[in-house]
């Protein structure tokens, strides 16, 4: 702690936390303006989720530190992995922090993909460690030279964390990439951690995951986004019992245990999981023909579908300042964006744009949006 003499402090490695520019763009919005900055499905709870919820009766108890067993054994048998390789979280985003504060210290360094969640560099600073981006395939997918190249600059990585199909880009990994970069990480003793949870949000085929390589690394899941119930705040990690160990320490520590309620809300949405993902793949495509098709209508071409997820990533005009350009969107345009500078330098040139939300208000969003770069 460094104090002023004026008062406490935060403490040190904090200093580095700054608010998002997500906020920056979300505060001060008109009241009609159209939300395309949303990383969150815009469908209703599943039914089985809201069935459970309404039944849930008896002491609400703690219950184990480490979930709920049959909740561990649902998601154990959803990704074809003893329920002994997962831990249960509040979000992966706990799952997250658990990792990174159990695996990177300070001045370790830990690899975090730029563009990328903005979540990775936060968290690696919050446990003293330092965040070192490396860049991804000029199509964004997973560029195995350029991690290579990354780790070669990084002689204190302990944790890299890689994200497919990507937030915010869509894009993903092919099974050659993954391998290459867990053999990498492999060598270094460096813990890969993959997040994908939003691999099963896809139009086309499922993309490859680091399970189609290597039982090695650390797998991120959650029932946030093809499960449509984020506000359950449950996620999950898979991998050996003592890669997760420290790990359930951690959010032992900061949380006891996911919440009873949500663990069984998300039970439901495990035990159901046929119906409810072919379910949210239905309202995903519905949601991408709004988009895309109002997108064709305004700029005379479709967008090209992602490898899952619900973002579409999109050049900003030439020379347009990114910050400015997007809050003369909100405020001229009456359609909120996110501006790509928020996942990283190498973002500064993008917005990243949602298509999770109402159909009939993503077809009037396209239609706001298109002039302005039409006529940038
Ligand atoms: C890439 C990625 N990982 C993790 C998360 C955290 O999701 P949750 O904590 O809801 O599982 C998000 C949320 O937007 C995300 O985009």
């Amino acid at each position: 702690m460094s104090g002023t003499g004026a008062g406490p402090a935060p403490a040190d490695r904090l200093s580095h936390l700054r608010p998002s520019p997500i906020r920056a763009i979300a505060e001060g919005a008109p009241a009609d303006a159209v939300p395309m900055g949303l990383g969150e499905p815009g469908w209703d709870l599943p039914a089985p989720a809201a069935e459970a919820l309404a039944s849930v009766a008896g002491p609400c108890a703690y219950g184990p530190n480490a979930g709920l067993p049959e909740l561990q054994e649902a998601v154990g048998a959803f990704h074809g992995e003893p329920a002994a390789r997962v831990l249960l979280a509040c979000g992966s985003q706990g799952a997250l922090f658990a990792l990174v504060q159990a695996w990177a210290g300070p001045g370790d360094e830990v690899l975090v993909p730029d563009p990328g969640f903005l979540a990775y560099p936060a968290l690696a600073r919050m446990a003293g460690a330092v965040p070192v981006p490396y860049a991804l395939a000029p199509d964004f997918s997973l560029d195995p030279g350029a991690f290579a190249e990354a780790l070669d600059r990084a002689p204190r990585a302990r944790l890299a964390l890689v994200n497919h199909p990507g937030n915010p880009t869509g894009a993903g990994a092919s099974r050659e990439a993954l391998a290459a970069v867990a053999a990498a990480c492999e060598a270094r003793g460096v813990l890969l951690v993959s997040d994908e949870v939003y691999r099963d949000l896809h139009l086309g085929p499922r993309a490859p995951g680091l399970r189609d390589v290597t039982a090695g690394g650390v797998v991120l899941g959650s029932v946030s986004k093809a499960w449509g119930a984020p506000g359950l705040r449950v996620g999950w990690a898979l991998g050996a019992p003592e890669l997760l160990a420290p790990a359930r320490l951690v959010h032992a520590y900061m949380v006891t245990a996911p919440a009873r309620t949500s663990q069984l809300a998300a039970l439901a949405l495990l035990r159901a999981s046929g119906a409810v993902l072919a379910e949210a793949r239905a309202h995903l495509q519905v949601r991408w023909e709004a988009f895309s098709g109002a997108w064709a209508e305004a700029f005379g071409a479709a967008p090209a579908p992602g490898a899952g997820g619900f973002y579409h990533w999109q050049p900003l005009p030439p020379g347009a300042d990114p910050m400015a350009f997007c809050l003369r969107l909100r405020d001229e345009g009456r359609v909120i964006v996110v501006p790509g500078h928020a996942f990283g330098e190498r973002g500064r040139g993008h917005v990243r744009i949602s298509y999770a939300g109402d159909p009939g208000r993503i077809r009037e969003g396209v239609a706001r949006l298109a002039p302005f770069w039409r006529t940038a």
